[in-house]
């Protein structure tokens, strides 16, 4: 059993701004995806990360020059336009004797120890998971004029986040099944859902949080000075 990550940082940062994709902002000293690597070391069964970067990136190769860890970090590969595309990139490129992969923002760089460990024990039991936490809002599904057609009971809604895992021929088949649709995919899981495959929901935390928008480094830096 040979678990790999797909780390994916070939988005632009488009709601974040600034000169720099965010996955590359230093906070307290490090970069954001240099913070998610670190996060990555906390899970022993993790044996390798595939980067999976923009062309043209060059702070990829600079963020982790000089650096070791605790896996094995494969040479990035070139993602796509859309999320599902860079996953897909990120799966050819993986080496044989992987059996299940976890694919991971790189945007997501507080991922906690027990949040690794319970969505790895629960794709190893059921195939597939994602970490997800109960909503505190009521939320409403509309149509495109802004009415609203339905509200859905909260108790049954969930808020997931990453790493999302499952084994590795499952999202391989579930590409090659949602192949022309892959646009319509926002998470990694809902390739696998289309596709019909089981998804189960492990424990996530609010502090797995993604950096989407500025707002979120000065979270971020919260939470660390906290932790020190
Ligand atoms: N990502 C990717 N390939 C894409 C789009 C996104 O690898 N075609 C990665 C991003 O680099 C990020 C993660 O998926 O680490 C989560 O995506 P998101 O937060 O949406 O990041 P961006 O797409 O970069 O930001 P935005 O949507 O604001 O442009
Ligand atoms: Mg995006």
């Amino acid at each position: 059993m040979s678990i790999a990550v797909l780390l994916l940082a070939a988005g632009s940062g488009t709601r974040f701004g600034g000169a720099i994709p965010k996955q590359y902002v230093s906070v307290q000293g490090k970069t954001i995806l240099l913070h998610t690597l670190r996060s990555l070391e906390q899970e022993p069964r993790i044996a390798m990360v595939q980067p999976v970067i923009a062309a043209g990136d060059t702070h990829f190769a600079a963020c982790v020059a000089g650096q070791s860890f605790g896996f094995t970090l494969l040479p990035a590969v070139e993602g796509g336009t859309e999320r599902a595309l860079s996953m897909q990139r990120g799966l050819a490129a993986l080496p044989d004797g992987v059996s299940m992969v976890a694919v991971h923002d790189a945007a997501r760089p507080l991922a906690s120890q027990a949040v690794l460990r319970d969505v790895l024990d629960v794709a190893l039991s059921y195939g597939a998971a994602v970490p997800a936490i109960a909503v505190h809002d009521t939320i409403k599904r509309i149509d495109a004029d802004g009415k609203v057609i339905e509200t859905p009971e909260r108790a049954s809604l969930r808020a997931v986040q990453t790493p999302q895992v499952a084994r590795l021929n499952w999202f391989q088949q579930a590409l090659a099944q949602e192949h022309e649709h892959l646009h319509r995919h926002t998470d990694d899981a809902s390739v696998l859902e289309a596709a019909g495959f089981p998804v189960h929901v492990s424990q996530g935390d609010v502090n797995n949080r993604k950096i989407t928008t500025q707002d979120d480094v000065q979270w971020m830096l919260k939470v660390l000075e906290a932790g020190q």
